[in-house]
């Protein structure tokens, strides 16, 4: 890249990563049925376009924490990889801290890290530090300053026993630690991360959210994370991004996902005897009932609620009440049968 536009691009930018109407065709064989088909279409000139990602477009800030979710085949990892540079965009245009990713792939890996958690970037046979030293070689990272960050880093992630093992020898867990630690050795400001929690236990996923979370708030590392887990995005990406078949259908705040989108509160009412039917709550509709179990709908979001249930106590006699909040998940799942219904999302690119 010219020194010019290098120089440009270590100054500060509005965003840390901007998309603009991204989309990515692939061009696949059609495959017949069976081992022959899969055979023959390795000699066949029938091709098809898979559109992976259609119309994509989102802004993210310095120090932001965004999750980017979507159902299996969204275009998430796509976008991840156009993001990163190992793929081209058919149309469209990316930036990073105001580099063009694709046309620049080494000016751009100076400043991010990359996660793919289906994949290590760690070398298999060799002990973990044999990985570091070679980062600190290929992002030439002086030796005190490299020294530093790994000494934080092995602190926080718990590396000093791991560092000297053969990668091919680490657990999942064990392995997905020494990873994030390699994608941070040059302290990148943007920190791309592809389903960093996938296969692991509650203890190591929660391990790993206390450190990824430290570091977004110590250094300001931007970072868009990737996964299937939404205890993930509800603890740490205060913004959300939701991807459907290559469209984003919501950007906006995690929290408002459930004003947004939930109308309807779901009440678990345990009875000291059988009710067959509710009168004088019509607010209140019985979605189900079992012994003197009942599990109601209120209807009208969280106004009037604290009233309902309390004629609801005057009228009938109560041993246990509960009310829940939809998951996240089951909101993203909703939105996701529901793409249809947004307009100006569908509207959108
Ligand atoms: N190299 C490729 N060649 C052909 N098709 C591809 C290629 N990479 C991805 N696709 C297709 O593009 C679509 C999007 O894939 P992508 O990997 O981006 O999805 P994803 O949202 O990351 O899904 P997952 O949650 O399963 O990881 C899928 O239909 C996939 O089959
Ligand atoms: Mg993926």
């Amino acid at each position: 890249m010219p020194y010019l536009e290098y120089i440009l691009a270590m100054g500060n930018f509005e965003y840390s990563i901007e998309a603009h109407n991204l989309r990515k065709d692939f061009s696949v064989s059609e495959s017949g049925k069976g081992m022959m088909g899969a055979v023959k279409a390795l000699f066949s000139s029938k091709k098809r376009a898979v559109h992976a990602v259609e119309s994509v477009s989102f802004s993210i800030k310095p120090g932001e924490f965004v999750g980017y979710v979507g159902e299996n085949g969204a275009g998430k990892s796509t976008t991840i990889k156009i993001l990163t540079g190992i793929l081209v965009p058919t149309s469209g245009e990316a930036k990073v801290n105001g580099i063009i990713p694709y046309e620049n792939r080494r000016a751009n890996g100076m400043n991010i890290g990359v996660v793919f958690g289906q994949r290590t970037q760690l070398w298999w046979d060799l002990p973990v530090r044999e990985t570091y030293e070679m980062l600190r070689h290929i992002y030439r990272i002086p030796q005190d300053t490299y020294a530093d960050m790994m000494k934080k880093l092995s602190a926080s992630l718990d590396l000093g026993p791991l560092m000297d093992m053969p990668v091919r020898k680490l657990s999942l867990g064990q392995r997905m630690r020494c990873d994030i630690a390699a994608s941070l050795v040059h302290r990148p400001q943007v920190l791309f991360l592809d389903e960093p929690t996938i296969g692991l236990d509650v203890l190591a996923k929660e391990n790993i959210r206390t450190f990824l979370k430290e570091m977004n708030r110590t250094e300001g590392t931007t970072i868009i994370l990737t996964t299937h887990d939404m205890n993930d995005i509800e603890q740490l990406c205060k913004r959300l991004i939701i991807l459907d078949k290559g469209r984003v259908i919501y950007d906006g705040a995690t929290e408002d996902l459930k004003s947004r989108f939930v109308h309807d509160k779901i009440m678990e009412v345990e009875f000291h005897e059988r009710v067959e039917t509710l009168v004088g709550i019509p607010e209140v509709v019985v979605v189900s009932s079992s012994g003197n179990k009942m599990r109601l709908k209120f209807q009208n979001g969280n106004s009037g609620i604290a009233d309902a249930i309390s004629r609801l106590a005057s009228l009938y006699s109560i041993k246990d009440i509960s009310v829940r909040e939809p998951s996240v998940e089951s909101i993203i799942y909703s939105i996701y049968e529901k793409t249809t219904l947004l307009p100006k999302y569908k509207d959108k690119g």
